[in-house]
């Protein structure tokens, strides 16, 4: 670790607070770091870690989720190994909404001698008072796995959820849009309250795109469709790095 970030009182709890938290200088952790320090994190984990990997000089490994998008603790266990300083779960992740094997991953991590994060960024202290949203059923659309908490992400089979994002933006909505499968969440919180119910800006962007198919919006939809669908995903950061420093 480099001095300046060794001194940097605002790199403990600032930048992105919940990754440069996630070790204790008190107990020697960041004295490990080095440049053939690895982190493994479930490919669920928010991007965040991406950011703090780069900084750092940690290689980040993103270990594919399993089939309900749970972070696969087999496949993470598998990966670890001496350079290892850091495992990663989620209460609940970014994009889907879903709680990762927490106790699983904390044993893992202490049998392995390594430091364990838990990400409560989105969880909270709200986490143990939060009831499942309950959606009411827009049949173009499906919902992403089963979601513990506020946050739910959808797709369709029918219609390009992209588009549909667009023109919820042009509503001044701001949902975040994701990848495999293509789909957008929404993170519900007390200002929805009033809306939540019909949700009718979303069942009339859904019925917009359904009856122009194509490119409708002239909105970022083309960009994470093509993201989406290319299969290097070097490439993938590649442009979508361009594309931020084009259009920020
Ligand atoms: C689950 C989760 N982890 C990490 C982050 C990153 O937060 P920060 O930039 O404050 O570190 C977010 C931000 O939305 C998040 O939802």
């Amino acid at each position: 670790m480099k001095d300046e970030k060794r001194k940097d009182v605002s790199w403990q709890g600032k930048c992105s607070d919940t990754v440069y938290i996630a070790g204790s200088e008190a107990e020697g952790h960041f004295s490990l770091i080095n440049e053939a320090c690895s982190m493994i994190i479930p490919e669920s984990a928010h991007s965040a870690y991406d950011k703090a990997a780069q900084y750092f000089n940690i290689k980040l490994w993103r270990i594919p989720v399993n089939k309900d998008f749970i972070a696969d603790v087999g496949a993470i266990r598998r990966c670890i190994n001496r350079n290892t300083i850091l495992i990663v779960g989620s209460t609940p992740g970014f994009p889907h909404g879903i709680i990762d094997s927490i106790e699983e991953l904390g044993e893992l991590a202490f049998s392995s001698e390594i430091c364990f994060h838990v990400d409560l960024c989105l969880g909270g202290f709200v986490l143990p008072f939060a009831r499942k949203l309950g959606i009411k059923d827009i049949s173009e659309l499906f919902i992403v796995e089963r979601p513990d908490m506020t946050i739910v992400a959808f797709g369709s089979n029918v219609i390009d959820i992209f588009e549909v994002n667009d023109i919820l933006s042009s509503k001044g909505w701001h949902l975040n849009a994701l990848q495999r499968p293509n789909s957008i969440h929404i993170c519900v919180t007390l200002q929805h309250v009033p809306v939540v119910e019909d949700f009718k800006d979303l069942r009339d962007a859904v019925q917009t795109v359904k009856q122009n198919p194509g490119p409708i919006s002239g909105g970022l939809a083309p960009i994470y469709g093509a993201a989406g669908k290319m299969p290097d995903r070097v490439m993938v950061q590649e442009l979508l790095v361009d594309f931020m420093d084009a259009s920020c």
